[in-house]
């Protein structure tokens, strides 16, 4: 295991062009087991996720090729031509969560797939029950079995309506697919609009979907018997933008930030605004320094898109505990995202937890120390607050980082952070 130590107190200063989206990367790939036909994706980021979504979809017998990008991002074509078997290992699925992605496309195409429940993470518990009642919908049966979901559709599925009783990305993905190669009309209500979805949603049309409403919550989608190949480049990733945008804050730096359309950020930019950040488009991208008032304590709660994204909670509460003022932070979507608080506090930060929400007092500095990482954004959280922080933090666990964050010791050093990434001691 690594360790990333980081000498704080510069305030960055430079570019950092924004990689491809590991949350719409993700599905994009598993959607290529809905098609015969070759599937290339441009722009992809090189993170640990897409490696094992790789693996996934090869132990399946999807032919990989891939070609280094103009772009930072790398460029693969998935050939789901031959499927050799349709069950997700538990040693894959319990490494990343999105591998339950394969489940929709493989039982809509294949009549059947065996997927292994996710188990949980750091973050919650995260069952798939609403994937699960969105394909029996659409007429899958559907078992559990020794911690694996089987799922069957012999004669194929067909066209239902779904109502999700509450807004989940994954379960619109996985349900969105299977519908493409159902009989008939599917119509998915509450489903989520996150910019992944859209893109997915977008990519399938590509493939020979047919997609009505992409962009809404009310997703209605006429199945065909086949799709077809189809080149799509993957959207800019929009919680790395607001990450790196934080980190300029935090250390009173300028950064322009390029590759990510600033529209997908919108109430992360106006919440940015309120505490005193400044935003400019220019022609290379996004501007993002730091007003004459320094940081200002603003109260967030998370939501599903279009509200405050949940993937950028715990680097905002980085950024509260060195503002002026107070920030009660609530986070509505996932029952344990605060097990950044103890690291934090560990460095100096004044938050108080009270069940969904944190009470985060700003000091006037974090001091370096001896952090662990505990989930990905907790980890990025744990990177602004040392890049603001006097004196040496040293980040343990950075494995977690290099699932979402492609090449952030070279982004940051690139823009003046001292940090370096040696093994565990
Ligand atoms: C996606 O996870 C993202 N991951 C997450 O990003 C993101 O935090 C989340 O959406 C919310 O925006 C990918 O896209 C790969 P959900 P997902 O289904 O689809 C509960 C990151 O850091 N739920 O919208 O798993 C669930 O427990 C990751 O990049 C059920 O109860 O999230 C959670 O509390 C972390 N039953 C809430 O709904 C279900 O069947 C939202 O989950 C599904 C979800």
């Amino acid at each position: 295991m690594d360790q990333i130590i980081i000498q704080g107190g510069n305030p960055l200063k430079g570019e950092i062009a924004i990689s491809g989206a590991k949350n719409a990367a993700l599905p994009l790939m598993a959607a290529s087991l809905l098609s015969p036909e070759p599937l290339t994706l441009r722009n992809l980021p090189r993170l640990a996720d897409v490696v094992t979504m790789t693996q996934l979809l090869e132990q399946h017998g999807v032919q990989i090729n891939s070609s280094a990008d103009s772009e930072n991002g790398s460029s693969i074509t998935f050939n789901a031509a031959k499927i050799s078997n349709t069950l997700a290992p538990y040693d894959l699925v319990r490494r990343m969560r999105a591998s339950a992605l394969v489940l929709g496309p493989l039982v809509a195409r294949f009549g059947e797939a065996k997927v292994s429940l996710p188990g949980g993470c750091a973050i919650g518990t995260r069952p798939v029950d609403l994937h699960i009642k969105g394909l029996e919908a659409l007429g899958a049966e559907i078992e559990l079995d020794g911690g694996y979901v089987s799922a069957r559709a012999q004669k194929g599925l067909v066209g239902g309506k779904v109502i999700f009783p509450f807004v989940s990305v994954g379960a619109t993905e996985n349900v969105m697919m299977a519908a493409c190669l159902a009989r008939g009309e599917s119509v998915l209500m509450n489903a989520a609009r996150e910019p992944e979805v859209t893109d997915l949603a977008n990519c399938l049309v590509a493939m020979g979907a047919k997609i009505d409403g992409i962009g809404s919550d009310t997703l209605i989608i006429e199945g065909v018997n086949r799709l077809s190949a189809a080149t799509h480049r993957v959207i800019g990733d929009r919680i790395e933008a607001g990450t790196y945008a934080m980190a300029s804050a935090i250390t009173g730096g300028e950064l322009t930030l390029s590759g990510v359309s600033f529209d997908l950020l919108e109430t992360v930019f106006k919440v940015l605004s309120q505490s005193g950040v400044v935003l400019e488009k220019t022609r290379g991208g996004t501007k993002v320094s730091l007003d004459q008032g320094g940081l200002r304590g603003v109260d967030v709660m998370t939501e599903p898109f279009p509200g405050f994204p949940t993937d950028l909670q715990a680097q905002f509460m980085a950024m509260m505990s060195v503002a002026n003022g107070a920030a009660m932070i609530t986070e509505t979507i996932f029952e344990n995202r605060f097990m950044h608080v103890p690291e934090l506090a560990r460095m100096g930060a004044n938050v108080n937890v009270h069940g969904a929400s944190a009470m985060v007092r700003g000091v006037e500095n974090l001091a370096g120390a001896e952090v662990m990482a505990t989930d990905l954004r907790a980890s990025s959280s744990l990177v602004l607050a040392a890049l603001a922080a006097n004196g040496e933090t040293i980040i343990r666990r950075v494995y977690h980082l290099d699932r979402g964050y492609e090449q952030i010791q070279e982004k940051l050093s690139a823009c003046g952070a001292i940090i370096e990434r040696k093994p565990d001691d």
